[in-house]
């Protein structure tokens, strides 16, 4: 059921999360499938709404980093990272505290959590209502397009969950940058929100993982993740009689059956909150689906990520 942001709604969505129950909420990056990261039975009914193998391990939501500090062991580049991309779409990788009550479940049996703070204000209103850690993997089946949109969880999840709180269109549209902090190098293991330069100008050197998709790094990096059912070409730099077009930035392109375009301005922010929204849409009327090139720089880097995954052979 989808419901408006209120009072009342967040703080029913806060209770139903304590009893065990998936609250869809948005965040700033996707809307996220929250069950009680501490409740091993919760944590079991994301995977099986979104029918996702197990070896995935969740990010865990709080709502600020003294929570956060609860749960993990803060390395000095974690509380670096964290001080400058707190609350945000960020997630940071760290040692599991040794009395750490989040759910083995949640982190698929590892030594380290993913813990993000996000900055949306319901978000951020439902986490404190919550008052417990909360699971949140995107609210969308496994494999494919995160939801943007409230109305994306309902096509995707429907009944499986128990509440989708409705707060519009998600501002950044892309998941969070997941980075390694357990030594005193930053390792990104997924590209995301923020960007390479900036994790970059806080802890200096930063290493972009080169997890193959059969040896995932950050273990949900399976390569056919985020699928269309529409073929995908990249780097298009002619449009077939046929295909759909997705542009960035201006074009002289007239043959395509239908377009999108992620920023008419070439504008890369723009260009990934509208992505997903953009995929779905041309995905559901077009079987062959044809992609402007984007520049591999700052949010680029992320958006290129989500569309070779959606390019990738199934498996
Ligand atoms: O923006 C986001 O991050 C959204 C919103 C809802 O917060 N959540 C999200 O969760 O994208 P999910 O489950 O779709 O992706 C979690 C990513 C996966 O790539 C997973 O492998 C990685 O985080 N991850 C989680 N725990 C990890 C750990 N302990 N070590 C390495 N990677 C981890
Ligand atoms: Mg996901």
């Amino acid at each position: 059921m989808i419901v408006p942001a209120t009072a009342e709604r967040i703080s029913e969505a806060g209770a139903r999360l304590r009893s065990g129950g998936l609250v869809a909420f948005p965040t700033e990056t996707v809307y996220g499938l929250g069950a009680d990261a501490t409740s091993d039975t919760a944590v079991a009914r994301i995977f099986s709404a979104k029918n996702r193998p197990d070896f995935n391990p969740l990010i865990v939501h709080v709502p600020d980093a003294e929570r956060a500090a609860a749960l993990a062991e803060f390395t000095e580049l974690g509380r670096r990272i964290a001080h400058a991309f707190w609350p945000g779409p960020l997630s940071i990788v760290l040692r599991r505290q040794v009395d750490c009550p989040v759910s083995l479940l949640a982190s698929a049996g590892l030594e380290t959590i993913a813990i993000r703070v996000p900055a949306q204000v319901t978000a951020q209103a439902i986490l404190k209502a919550a008052g417990v850690p909360v699971a949140a993997p995107s609210a969308n089946a496994s494999g494919k397009i995160s939801p943007t949109e409230a109305a994306h969880v309902q096509m995707s999840l429907g009944d499986a969950v128990d509440l989708i709180v409705d707060d519009g269109a998600c501002q950044v549209g892309l998941e969070s940058t997941v980075v390694d902090c357990t030594t005193d190098r930053a390792v990104v293991l997924r590209p995301g929100g923020v960007t390479m330069e900036q994790i970059e100008a806080i802890a200096g050197d930063v290493e972009l993982s080169d997890a193959s998709p059969d040896k995932p790094a950050s273990p949900g990096m399976l390569q056919s993740h985020y699928a269309p059912d529409a073929s995908i070409r990249l780097n298009a730099t002619t449009v077939d009689t046929g295909e759909a077009l997705l542009a960035f930035g201006p074009h002289r392109f007239s043959n395509f059956a239908i377009e999108r375009n992620l920023s008419p301005s070439a504008d890369l922010p723009e260009a990934a909150a509208n992505l997903f929204a953009m995929l779905r849409q041309l995905d559901s009327e077009a079987d062959r689906i044809a992609v402007m090139p984007i520049p591999e720089t700052g949010l680029g880097r992320a958006i290129n990520d989500r569309l070779q995954r959606a390019a990738a052979p199934r498996r």
